[in-house]
């Protein structure tokens, strides 16, 4: 049950694609968003939580700093420009990903390499920081990798996470999402994102399988093996589906959009201290709880349960829950029908020699 024994899993669902990262406009792109964000997570709508962890955690940089999921590296660059950490180690699934990092690390101290987070293997006490943003809700096996940080870092490590900590899969019930489509009217037509649907299962199961997987356990998986010893969320549960991927309000001046953002931030604020919505985003810092990894009978009660709960998504076509495989089985009979219907359309269409 030791973490470095247990033996890594037989297959993970792994995205081999690296364009789907950093193409689309989210919501943080927005100036009035990123205000709320800092507002959210450090009190002060001017401050970043990358400058609260430099203030309060950074007196003296950290020697070693693990990254997970490094993406184009952007985390681990910023980190070490600005003397959080002296030297930084950080991977990635994706080589085209770590190949434009290694291109930006120009002289930095940073080193990379290719990895399956969900098969990592780490040495004991090597890192006395480890940086979680955006990297967590990608992870299959999320209590192994938990477990595995925890055998990393040093005792008096800290763990950092500002990550997205919602509904796994982006799946809002049908109340969350009503609520979600009420306050769309909130802004003029000429401002609503396109299409506003609510994330399509058997779409996401395609174009990126780890989106979001584990999300909703994240906090509690992080709390088996670490102290949460602060956190601070950000709503995210009305605003994020309505500011994100909008390109009308991404193009609209300041002055016209910022108004109707504020609005739309205003419910999201009150829906989520109100608990009507989950907060989506969070800003966590931990510190490990060593002695877990000797508690050998939760250890392994908590590797059967995940090797439980992938057995079942592995039989249920990679989803997890039975409302979700319900779900998926749904939209992909809705589908068939759709294609079957659009093929007799167009067989129709050519007998009566007309174009479809
Ligand atoms: C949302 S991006 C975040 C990247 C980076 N941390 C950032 O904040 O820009 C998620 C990253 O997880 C990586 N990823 C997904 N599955 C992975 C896996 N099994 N092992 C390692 N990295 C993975 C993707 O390649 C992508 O770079």
């Amino acid at each position: 049950v030791n973490p470095v024994e247990s033996s890594p899993p037989d297959c993970t669902v792994v995205n081999e694609a690296h364009d789907i990262y950093y193409t689309e406009q989210y919501w943080n792109d927005l100036p009035k968003v990123l205000e709320y964000l800092c507002e959210r997570y450090t009190g002060d709508s001017s401050r970043w939580w990358v400058v609260d962890f430099l203030d309060r955690y950074c007196s003296e940089p950290f020697e070693r700093g693990l990254f997970l999921n490094c993406g184009n590296g952007w985390v681990e660059r910023e980190f070490v420009d600005r003397r959080m950490v002296r030297h930084a180690v950080a991977f990635d699934y994706s080589q085209q990903l770590l190949e434009e990092a290694e291109k930006q690390r120009g002289d930095r101290a940073i080193t990379y390499f290719q990895a399956d987070c969900n098969r990592l293997e780490l040495e004991p006490n090597q890192f006395d920081l480890i940086v979680n943003v955006a990297a967590l809700h990608h992870v299959q096996y999320l209590d192994r990798l938990c477990r595995m940080l925890c055998h990393a870092i040093r005792d008096d490590g800290v763990l950092v996470n500002c990550d997205y900590i919602g509904p796994s899969r982006n799946q809002y019930s049908w109340r969350h999402w009503l609520r979600i489509r009420r306050a769309n009217r909130v802004l003029p037509p000429s401002l609503r994102r396109p299409r506003l649907r609510r994330p399509h299962l058997a779409t996401m199961l395609v174009t990126d399988p780890t989106e979001a997987i584990h999300s909703s356990l994240i906090l509690d998986t992080v709390a088996r093996y670490f102290d949460i010893v602060e956190r601070h969320d950000a709503g995210g549960g009305i605003a994020y589906e309505l500011l994100s991927r909008n390109p009308p309000l991404a193009r609209a001046s300041p002055q016209h959009r910022d108004p109707h953002i504020e609005r739309v931030l205003a419910l999201d604020l009150e829906a989520t201290r109100a608990g009507k919505v989950p907060p989506l985003f969070s800003y966590f810092i931990a510190r490990p709880r060593k002695r877990v990894l000797k508690d050998e009978a939760r250890l392994a009660y908590w590797q059967r349960a995940e090797a439980e709960s992938e057995r079942v998504a592995e039989r249920r076509r990679g989803v997890y829950s039975r409302p979700q495989y319900l779900r998926l089985l749904f939209q992909l009979g809705l589908g068939r029908i759709q294609y079957l219907w659009h093929r007799a359309k167009r067989r129709l269409a050519a007998i009566l020699g007309r174009t479809p």
